[in-house]
This record gives C-alpha cells, sequence and structure tokens, in this order.
C-alpha cells in the first residue's frame, strides 16, 4: 500500500511516500527554520503563509522523487494535530481535497504518536512488548507505557514547559540562536557541566512527570545575576556561557535519562521508543545507555527526529489497517490531542 503522508503542524513543510509503513520512498521537507529564527522561535501567521506556498511543491517533489504519480497513491494521512491550528489546516484541507479528487480514504494521524512511530518503524511488525516510550520534542514531554501499536497507557508529563522548549528558551537567555537545542548541545561541547551544581527538577508526589521551569529560573540567576529578568542583559564570556550550556543541559538530560529508567522498571518494560527533535541529542542518547543498563533502546534515523511526514504516512498506514476504513472529510484538527 502506497501512503502520501503530509506534515504541517508546524514550521516544516513536509511531503512522504512510504510502503506498508515501513519503506520510505521520499522524504520532502522544507524547514521554515530561517524565517522564524529573527523571531526566536516560530511565528504562527507565517508558517501559515509558508505552507499555504510550499505544500503542494512539496508533495510534487516527494512524488517526483518516489518516481510515482498521484494515481499511484492507495492512502493519504496527514498529521490531525496537536500543533498550530492554522498551520494544522492547510495539510488537513489539502489531504482532503486529494483524498475527494483522487477518490482514496485518507486519515488524521496524531503527530505526536507518529514522533514515537518513527522509532518503531523499522521493527512495527515485532515490537518487543510492553515497551516504555518517551517522547521529548519541542512541544511535548512524556512517558508512556506501549502496549500495542496504537493502545498507550500515560505514565508522566511535563507540567509546565517541554523539553525542547526548556532548551529553547535556555538558549535565548544566552544570546544564542533559534532553535536552541542544536546550539545548547554545540556549545556544551566546550564547557563543564558540573561548573554549576543546578537542582535536579523533581515534581513532587508525581515521580514520573517532568518540570523545567525551575532549572530555567536558576540558569537565569547564573547568567544575570540573583533575582534577574528575561530582559536583563546577558555579559557572559564564551566560556562562562559554555558552562552554563553544559550545566544545564547534563541537568535537564540526566532528569529525563533517570526517570526513564525508574519508569521502565516500575512498569516492566522491554525496550524504550524515543521520539521527537530533542533525541538527536547525543548526550541524551549516551545518558539513556547509560542509565538504563541492558534495555534495548530504539531511536529514530536521522532524518526521522524532526517534523517529517514519513512517520505520518508510516503511522497512517497502520491506522488504516486497524480500522479497515479511512476517516470521514469532517474530520477537524486539534490543537491538543493527548495520546492515552
Ligand atoms: O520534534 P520537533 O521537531 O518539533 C516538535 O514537534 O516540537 O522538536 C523540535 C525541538 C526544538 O525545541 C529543538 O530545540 C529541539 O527539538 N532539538 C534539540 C536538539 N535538536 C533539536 N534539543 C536538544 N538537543 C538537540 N540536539
Ligand atoms: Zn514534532
Amino acid at each position: 500500500m502506497l501512503v502520501l503522508g503530509i506534515e504541517t503542524s508546524c514550521d516544516e513543510t513536509a511531503a512522504a511516500v512510504v510502503r506498508d509503513g515501513k519503506e520510505i520512498l521520499s522524504n520532502a521537507i522544507y524547514s521554515q527554520e530561517d524565517v522564524h529564527a529573527p523571531f526566536g522561535g516560530v511565528y504562527p501567521e507565517l508558517a501559515c503563509r509558508k505552507h499555504v506556498d510550499l505544500l503542494i511543491p512539496i508533495v510534487e517533489r516527494a512524488l517526483r522523487s518516489a518516481c510515482l504519480s498521484l494515481s499511484a497513491i492507495d492512502l493519504i494521512a496527514v498529521a490531525k494535530g496537536p500543533g498550530l491550528i492554522g498551520a494544522l489546516l492547510i495539510g488537513v484541507q489539502a489531504a482532503k481535497a486529494l483524498a475527494l479528487a483522487l477518490d482514496r480514504p485518507f486519515v488524521g494521524v496524531n503527530h505526536v504518536e507518529a514522533h514515537l512511530y518513527a522509532a518503531m518503524m523499522p521493527v512495527s511488525s515485532s515490537l518487543p512488548l510492553p515497551a516504555l516510550g518517551l517522547v521529548v520534542s519541542g512541544g511535548h514531554t512524556f512517558l508512556v507505557k506501549i502496549h500495542a501499536l496504537g493502545e498507550y497507557e500515560a505514565i508522566g508529563h511535563t507540567v509546565d514547559d517541554a523539553a525542547g522548549e526548556a532548551f529553547d528558551k535556555v538558549a535565548a537567555l544566552l544570546g544564542l540562536p533559534y532553535p536552541g537545542g542544536p546550539a545548547i548541545e554545540a556549545l556544551a561541547r566546550e564547557g563543564s557541566p558540573h561548573a554549576h551544581a543546578f537542582p535536579l527538577p523533581k515534581v513532587k508526589g508525581h515521580p514520573w512527570h517532568f518540570s523545567f521551569s525551575g532549572l530555567k529560573t536558576s540558569v537565569l540567576y547564573a547568567a544575570k545575576g540573583q533575582n534577574a529578568s528575561k530582559s536583563t542583559p546577558c555579559c557572559l564570556s564564551r566560556q562562562q556561557k559554555a558552562d552554563i550550556a553544559a550545566s544545564f543541559q547534563e541537568t535537564a538530560l540526566r532528569a529525563i535519562a533517570l526517570k526513564t529508567k525508574e519508569a521502565a522498571q516500575a512498569f516492566g518494560c522491554q525496550a524504550l521508543f524515543c521520539g521527537g527533535g530533542v533525541c538527536r541529542n547525543q548526550r541524551l542518547r549516551a545518558l539513556l545507555a547509560e542509565h538504563c543498563g541492558a534495555l534495548p533502546l530504539f531511536f529514530p534515523e536521522a532524518k526521522l527526529t524532526l517534523d517529517n511526514a514519513a512517520m505520518i504516512a508510516g503511522l497512517g498506514y497502520h491506522q488504516y489497517l486497524r480500522a479497515q476504513k479511512g476517516d470521514a472529510l469532517e474530520l477537524e484538527p486539534l490543537t491538543r490531542i493527548p495520546i492515552a
């Protein structure tokens, strides 16, 4: 079954063709990073305008690199949320229009579940179950128990910022460019993770929940002085910034790795599947490997860690097989959709 995936939930305009949920025939992505960088974060109105301009050329590019015409497509899968509502609407309307014009079914896919699926893709026919799912992206941070593909039990989630959001905000404090995650990881290599003893974030009474706002405040005070505000100028040397970046990264990622290890043990999980932009971070991968011992760890391949449409097409295939039908044309995108 050939599935055309469409992804427009945030600032990537993406289309992909995937065969039978697994074999990626093409994966076209236009990252709008340069458009949003001057604003230090995603500017929703600009993201929508870019999606309108780029979506059809990106779908054409995905088909061309798969050497296919639209008529060969059996199913259309689209990210239906969570995400920016205007941005989602563009992808969902395009998918509905294609489904109607081609007389093919379409399915709306949960973008965050698709981040997890990106790690499951190579082993989707024989998943080690039950497994633990860890999503660490710019908008979401949570742990779920995976009973089966599409069947999740909530374990813990962030009570304030998502992990990627914390990286982006700390980067902004240090005057680093957006997106902050890669900039922090690169600068952290020049610094000492022991330079600042930031307290390990914990949520009282909720061992599996995450919190990053207290850590963010500790970083603010370390960078700009006690009781400083975001607008206080940052007058640090590169080495001082590197030490803060390294200490922040180590503390945030160690908290994630520790909770993941403890949840895997407490919930009897056979493997860990990790998804979302922050799992590109090599220090996170090293800490998870260090803490999780013999637990098999699965990460998406590099091109599937950030927002992409191959993960949407792949998961859409399984969703369609399970339901044996597509979604109704009345389907509306949603800014928030829990996966469990
Ligand atoms: O999953 P994603 O592409 O978008 C969402 O669905 O949110 O993740 C983007 C997030 C951004 O916050 C970015 O700073 C973070 O992932 N990120 C990283 C790294 N690469 C991207 N965070 C830490 N280390 C990285 N190397
Ligand atoms: Zn995402």
